[in-house]
């Protein structure tokens, strides 16, 4: 076996390893089980993108989310005071959408100030301002909370848990009482320490095998089962990571590994884990500068338009409904039409741009493989291909099949599937080519449906 064939095989058994059998998130057996009660899915949308937005905007993304089986916005905010206004305005869209679509605040702890406890009195302030509104999530009966981040905050006093104890969640009581998910990023073999701080725990970066990169966070979660608290766990389920950013701007230029169906296989694994998972966050609607969007291309990006534009994810919202009834009923629906999904970068990994920024940190992971997810009502054949001398014909059952071939330097992609000799789905996207000399560096997906 030569080397670079030998590199892929080692990854794909990784990235087996780490999406089908991730045992971080295993409870133990004492922990109380979930499966009885009801399960959510929600989806993080950050709000500093929505700038341009309006009511009838919300409402787009609303009634968008809603009939895909999304139960709820998790609307991140950050320190500019537009966000709030933007967030009224979603309460507002999200009440008259006939829909039980419901929002709560995830408070962006790396933008908003929490060194006083001022800073915690205008979170109190924020949450008390919807607590009653019937489009608020609510769970086990309390106001819903999250968080990114938020593990240094103090707000004045001696120490962390001190600073979230007495001067947030012990302001925010009786019929304002909260149901606080944090992701704080800590070693939850830590989390007993927030006692009555933390109701649950948010793994953010349970979306992703970071433990591919040179990030060393442990995304474990096992430890939390056995603090003697019945803490409810929100898992992340996550498509892609590419951020682009310069020192001059962000200064973030990396990806994670999302090779391998990421989407589809997470999903897999966290309907085998449902009974240890109680909310699942998709991570995310919006956040284009990341690249791990499954929402449309709207409001207003962050200066991410070199590596969103013309890369439309919504083929992963389209495939998302299937999962999330298998979360919440335990099994998966039957297809009912045949689909058939495809995705790839659009550059080979080792291509060489003029670009400043450069190429992204742990960009090596990469495959240049053509990612296929076909949906079939019954046995089919499936043909993928990459140009007029790469395709591959494959033998598949009914039900979800996850397939992939290389890409071809100044290819394409297409996909068929056919039975009884007869074409029952297809799909052959206009704008996109493999291009082996790009002009800058874009390891964002291009990613197209059959409908
Ligand atoms: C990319 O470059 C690395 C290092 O030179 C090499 O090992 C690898 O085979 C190349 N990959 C592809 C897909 O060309």
């Amino acid at each position: 076996m030569f080397p670079a064939a030998l590199l892929f095989s080692t990854l794909a058994v990784l990235a087996n390893a780490l999406y089908l059998n991730e045992s971080p998130e295993a409870r133990s057996s004492q922990q109380v089980k979930r499966q009885s009660t009801t399960k959510y899915v929600v989806a993080h949308h950050i709000v500093g993108n929505t700038y341009p937005y309006t009511v009838d905007d919300w409402a787009n993304d609303i009634e968008l989310a809603s009939s895909h089986g999304i139960d709820a916005f998790a609307l991140n905010v950050g320190s500019l005071s537009w966000e709030f206004d933007r967030v009224a305005d979603a309460y507002k869209a999200a009440q008259n959408s006939g829909t039980n679509f419901k929002l709560f605040f995830s408070f962006d702890m790396t933008a908003l100030p929490c060194a006083t406890a001022q800073d915690a009195a205008a979170l109190v302030g924020h949450v008390t301002d919807y607590v009653s509104h019937p489009s608020q999530f609510k769970y086990d009966g309390l106001v819903f909370v999250s968080t990114f981040a938020g593990e240094s905050c103090t707000f004045g006093q001696s120490s962390v848990v001190q600073g979230w104890q007495t001067q947030f969640v012990d302001k925010l009581t009786g019929s304002n009482s909260i149901y606080f998910v944090p992701s704080f990023f800590v070693d939850p073999g830590t989390f007993s320490t927030y006692n009555d701080v933390m109701n649950g725990a948010f793994n953010w970066n349970s979306g992703w095998p970071i433990s591919l990169t040179t990030d060393t966070y442990i995304s474990g979660i096992a430890a939390m089962s056995n603090d003697g608290h019945n803490r409810a766990y929100m898992a992340a389920v996550s498509p892609w990571f590419f951020t682009h950013y310069g020192p001059d701007t962000y200064n973030k230029n990396w990806i994670y590994l999302a090779d391998w169906h990421l989407y589809p296989r997470r999903w897999q694994n966290l309907v085998s884990l449902r009974d240890s998972v109680d909310i699942v966050e998709i991570v995310t609607w919006n956040d284009y500068g990341e690249s791990h969007y499954i929402g449309p291309i709207e409001g207003a990006q962050p200066m991410s338009e070199a590596w969103v534009n013309g890369f439309d994810h919504q083929g992963w919202l389209d495939m998302t409904p299937y999962f999330i009834t298998a979360f919440k009923t335990g099994s998966y629906p039957t297809i009912t039409k045949d689909k058939i999904y495809l995705w790839a970068r659009p550059h080979p990994r080792n291509a060489t741009a003029s670009d400043p920024v450069g190429p992204p940190t742990s960009y090596q992971l990469d495959q240049d493989q053509l990612w296929a997810v076909v949906m079939t009502t019954a046995s089919s054949t499936v043909t993928l291909s990459t140009s007029s001398t790469n395709s591959k014909t494959f033998s598949v059952n009914a039900g979800l099949s996850l397939l992939n071939i290389p890409l071809t330097p100044g290819g394409s992609m297409s996909g068929t599937v056919t039975r009884n000799g007869q074409t029952v789905a297809s799909l052959s996207p206009t704008g996109y080519t493999f291009n082996p000399n790009p002009s800058s560096y874009n390891y964002n997906a291009f990613v197209a449906y059959s409908t």
